[in-house]
């Protein structure tokens, strides 16, 4: 019996290979990595204790999950954000004076087809990193812009042994980079943007970290916002991390979500890394995101310390 089953302790059926429904959700694998399809939300039941419980522990158990179609309301939104935990602000919106902004717009018309076509967590390049995200989608195109996630957990854990105690000794510095700056600027202005940027200089965390819930340890780097291995020498940082990312690239980790208006996507920050694809363009796509929780990432135990999970 998995974690989601014996967790919530409902009455579950299994449906088909890989599926199953409980008494009010039917839930779908899109692999056997990561992702799946939860159908049938209904927020009387799926916003009460229980509700929200089950619905936590099938975050946990596929790292993002997927309410399609179920409101365009942005209040509803909120609610259901609320469910995996406490809403904050997008740390450089509130660097640029709105602390209470909840709300950070992915806009095609805002950010071109390419800025989020390479995988990231969401802002490594702060000290706290968000604990999960619920992204909504408001306008989307007649083909193209999916989502892509990966599975860090497992990522990490197809390393050979002896990889992964290498690199679990390992700290990596984040920062935003000249794209991320210039939008800072393109939109806020040269004086605003450039002292904003300022204010994130970058931060250190470790190469490999620890779930906060389910004590897996997570591959914490991406292409996005990593940008060298701490004491290696450039060349060495360099061939380690390109290794990575190309491994994190292994479709066996990966999930792909094609979005209708309406849905809504809720993932693990700290377990996963996403990415937008930039096919679509010209037309238009909008989404927006809830960033729930922050929290200083742990550096995971030495492996050779560990049972295996
Ligand atoms: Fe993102």
């Amino acid at each position: 019996m998995n974690s989601v089953q014996s967790g919530v302790q409902r009455a579950l059926l299994l449906v088909d290979p890989g599926g199953y429904m409980s008494e009010t959700l039917r839930v779908r694998p899109l692999t056997s990595s990561i992702g799946a399809v939860v159908e049938g939300f209904d927020p009387t039941y799926g916003l009460s204790p229980s509700g929200a419980e089950e619905l936590r522990q099938l975050l946990y158990e596929h790292l993002v999950i997927f309410l399609p179609k179920v409101t365009e309301d942005p209040d509803v939104h909120m609610e259901i954000a609320r469910v995996f935990g406490e809403p904050i602000p997008h740390p450089v919106q509130a660097g640029m004076g709105a602390p209470t902004q909840l709300l950070s717009p992915i806009k095609s018309d805002a950010y071109g087809p390419d800025a989020d076509s390479e995988f990231h967590t969401d802002y490594t390049f702060h000290h706290e990193t968000p604990d999960a995200a619920a992204l909504r989608a408001i306008a989307v195109p007649t083909r193209g812009g999916d989502t892509i996630w990966a599975n860090m957990c497992q990522a990490f854990d197809a390393l050979s042994p002896e990889i992964q105690k290498l690199v679990n000794g390992l700290d990596a510095f984040h920062s935003q980079g000249e794209r991320f700056n210039e939008l800072i600027v393109q939109w806020y202005g040269e004086t605003e943007g450039r002292r904003i940027a300022k204010e994130f200089p970058g931060a250190t965390h470790p190469v490999v970290v620890s779930h906060p819930v389910t004590g897996r340890r997570v591959l914490f780097v991406n292409p996005g916002y990593t940008r060298s291995i701490v004491g290696l020498k450039s060349s060495e940082s360099k061939a380690l991390l390109d290794f990575l990312f190309n491994h994190m690239r292994d479709p066996r980790f990966h999930c792909r979500y094609h979005w209708s208006v309406g849905d809504i996507a809720i993932w693990d920050e700290r377990a996963t890394v996403h990415m937008g694809e930039g096919n679509f363009w010209p037309e238009r796509r909008e989404l927006v995101r809830i960033t729930l929780g922050s929290a200083l990432p742990e550096r995971a135990a030495d492996p050779t310390a560990l049972t295996p999970a």
